[in-house]
């Protein structure tokens, strides 16, 4: 399928692979960033970026110009459904024939997240829609948590013994990869598993191998985790969702494993394990950083940038 792909979020997790991906398969691609010079500079020279800004509609129009699709995801601090109309309305207005959006797994059921409102928002646009709905991103422990894997040793999290069907979010930039450049997805719903749910004592565990020193697994109580993220100078809402997210997986919510991923990429999803020796570089013991950091027991010593689930 010809003509230009934009891909929003283009510096972020998922986004920065789907450009990868398909800049290495010379298909037509345009990085869509709010600082497209250091869009270009992580992305590479021959990396075609645009100004974009979600919050600033004047950015749109350039930004879509003469696109056939769209990879659409929410940048992780917008919570109202509502600011994305604009984009959505600007992409039908460019003649846009494709959105991709990144969503959430079980968002069908779940009404409180934004991502129920965007996929509304989308469908009702009239434009082809394929929604991914990805299980927890494996780059969490290399993102969200690496600070506390570095300097403490310990993953942090009030998930009790349930299990998260973890998910690598380079499997989930190959699925949008694929579904940007072949028909047939249209009006697809597909929820994005790894192929195995673990535990975070597992999840330690397999680190502690990995890395050659023990990594703990230290249950938080839900309180003393939104205490403790807040301590870390995070904002009331981030530290409520990630809590949420957490309370979820200790309830068994988070579980839930699809075939969905092995049968779109026609080969197993990357295993959490893999995944851990992929990025053993970044959980080495290091100094202290402005990087997100819960800790439980010290006054707020760092207010960090937004935390990112990257790595
Ligand atoms: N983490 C998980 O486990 C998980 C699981 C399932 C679904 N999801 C969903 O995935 C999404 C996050 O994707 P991600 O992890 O790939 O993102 P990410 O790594 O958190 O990166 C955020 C991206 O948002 C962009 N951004 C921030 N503010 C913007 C604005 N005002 N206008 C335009 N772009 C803006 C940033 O671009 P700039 O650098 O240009 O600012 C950056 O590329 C969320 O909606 C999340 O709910 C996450």
């Amino acid at each position: 399928m010809a003509g230009t792909i934009v891909v929003t979020g283009a510096t972020g997790t998922v986004g920065s692979e789907v450009v990868q991906l398909l800049h290495a398969a010379r298909h037509p691609v345009r990085a869509a960033a709010t600082d497209p010079e250091a869009a270009r500079a992580r992305l590479g020279a021959g990396v075609a970026t645009v100004e974009f800004a979600f919050d600033r509609p004047e950015t749109h129009g350039d930004a879509l110009h003469g696109a056939r699709a769209l990879f659409l995801m929410r940048p992780p601090q917008m919570a109202d459904a509502k600011a994305f109309l604009p984009t959505i309305e600007a992409a039908r207005a460019a003649g846009v024939e494709q959105i991709a959006f990144l969503s959430l797994q079980g968002v069908e059921r779940n009404a409180v997240v934004p991502h129920h409102r965007i996929e509304k928002l989308v469908r009702e646009s009239g434009i082809a829609w394929t929604f991914l709905r990805p299980s927890f991103f494996m780059q969490n422990l290399s993102g969200v948590h690496r600070d506390e894997i570095c300097r403490q040793n310990r993953v942090f999290v009030p998930a009790g013994r349930g299990r998260t069907a973890f998910v690598d979010a380079r499997d989930v930039a190959a699925v949008a990869a694929k579904i940007l450049t072949e028909s047939g997805h249209e009006r697809q719903a597909y929820e994005l598993t790894g192929s195995e749910a673990l535990g975070y004592a597992e999840v330690a565990g397999i680190l502690s191998e990995v890395l050659g020193r023990a990594i703990r697994y230290d249950r938080a109580s839900a309180l003393g985790f939104w205490l403790a993220t807040r301590r870390a100078g995070q904002p009331a809402g981030f530290a409520t969702v990630m809590t949420a997210l957490y309370t979820v997986a200790r309830l068994g919510l988070a579980a839930h494993l699809t075939d969905t991923t092995r049968e779109l990429l026609g080969r197993e999803p990357i295993a959490f394990r893999q995944f851990a020796r992929d990025h053993a570089d970044v959980w080495q013991p290091a100094p202290a950083s402005t990087r997100f950091e819960v800790d439980d027991a010290s006054p707020p010593a760092t207010v960090g940038p937004t935390p990112r689930a990257a790595r």
